[in-house]
């Protein structure tokens, strides 16, 4: 089959590899759509990834073509979304039930093959079966929606009548955006340094945009202040303008060596949450209810489906900011 491979930091090719071949708990998912993240250009970077080289793609949907002598319960021919969680169950964190700190964590599209192939193995257990009116391709979007949603989880509130402040209008901005609005915020205010991004997130109905916070008019501050983007910057000004009472999510994954200061002072005297959300933790199932009940509107969401053999140019589109989320289509 064909496949996209990350060689080494910075070596991206489309090669023939071998097709894969199911274990007997697994099924083999012939991909329809591979979602293209911010993960795949940290991994690009040598970072996040334990080990390469690795077949990329962790956000894809498909149909299920060959299943292992021990699964009953997906046949081929079954449309699933396929969560790339992939816990131990044995470890400390896996027996607290928090499987996505698990001390062998692995994911597919990050340590084991990915979905920015042909084909791709996946635990059945992973796999969730899609109603007939989900376009398949859309279902890619399942998974990113999953990390937002456990983004929500982790807040010791839900941000009811509070106001928002996300920076980053991408995928996962724009999704923190639909998620906050859905669970009863006040307002929700987007910052991003790129004015096209910020056209998407009024689209979907954000209360104000801006490239810089000190455009927005709130002296107090947000309840809730969400980073979507990773980068230091952001985060050191995102941090600042947490209201009092409030809380800061950084969701956005920061390279490495990235270092921004606290207040202590101000976190102590005005009790300041700083927390952060890590991937997928039992919430693939209720995204994908959410997203098969339109939560997501997918061809806003969507911007570029790309072949699969321009999976180099597909990265360097994202990498510029250009568009929105890109798929490779294989
Ligand atoms: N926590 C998780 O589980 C999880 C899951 C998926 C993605 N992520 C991370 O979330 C982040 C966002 O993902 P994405 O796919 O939307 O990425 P993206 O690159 O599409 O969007 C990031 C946005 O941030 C903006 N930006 C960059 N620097 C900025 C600054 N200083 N101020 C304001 N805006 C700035 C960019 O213009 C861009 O629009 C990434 O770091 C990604 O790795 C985290
Ligand atoms: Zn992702
Ligand atoms: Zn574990």
């Amino acid at each position: 089959m064909r496949a996209a491979l990350i060689k080494d930091v910075q070596q991206v090719d489309v090669v023939t590899v071998d097709d894969p071949a199911p274990g007997p708990r697994d099924v083999v998912v012939q991909v329809a759509a591979c979602g293209i993240c911010g993960t795949d250009l940290h991994i690009l970077d040598g970072e996040f990834a334990p080990a390469l080289p690795i077949v990329p793609g962790h956000e894809f949907a498909g149909v299920v073509v060959a299943a292992g002598p021990a699964v009953s319960e997906l046949a081929p021919g079954q449309r699933v979304a396929v969560d790339p969680s992939l816990y131990c169950h044995e470890c400390h964190y896996c027996r607290l039930g928090h499987g996505n700190l698990c001390e062998r964590w692995n994911a597919i599209g990050v340590s084991v093959p990915g979905g920015a192939a042909e084909f791709a193995v996946a635990p059945a257990a992973n796999c969730i079966p899609l109603p007939g009116h989900v376009r398949l391709e859309d279902a890619a979007l399942i998974e990113p929606l999953s990390c937002a949603i456990r983004g929500y989880d982790v807040l010791n509130r839900q941000p009811l009548g509070a106001h928002v402040l996300i920076y980053g209008s991408g995928t996962m901005g724009l999704m923190m955006l639909q998620l906050a609005k859905r669970t009863g915020a006040a307002s929700v205010d987007v910052v991003d340094l790129n004015p096209q991004r910020l056209a998407t997130a009024v689209t979907l109905g954000c209360s104000a945009t801006a490239t810089s916070a000190d455009e927005l008019d709130r002296p107090r501050g947000w309840e809730l202040v969400v980073d979507a983007t990773g980068a230091g910057p952001a985060i050191a000004d995102g941090l600042g303008r947490v209201a009092p009472g409030g809380t800061f999510l950084q969701f956005g994954v920061a390279s490495y060596d990235t270092r921004v200061a606290i207040e202590p002072y101000r976190i102590y005297n005005k009790e300041i949450t700083i927390t952060g959300s890590m991937a997928v933790l039992h919430s693939f199932e209720r995204a994908a209810e959410l997203f098969a009940g339109g939560l997501l509107d997918p061809d806003i969401f969507i911007s570029d489906r790309l072949p699969l053999e321009d999976y180099a140019g597909a990265l360097d589109r994202f990498k510029r900011g250009q568009g929105r989320k890109i798929q490779v289509l294989p």
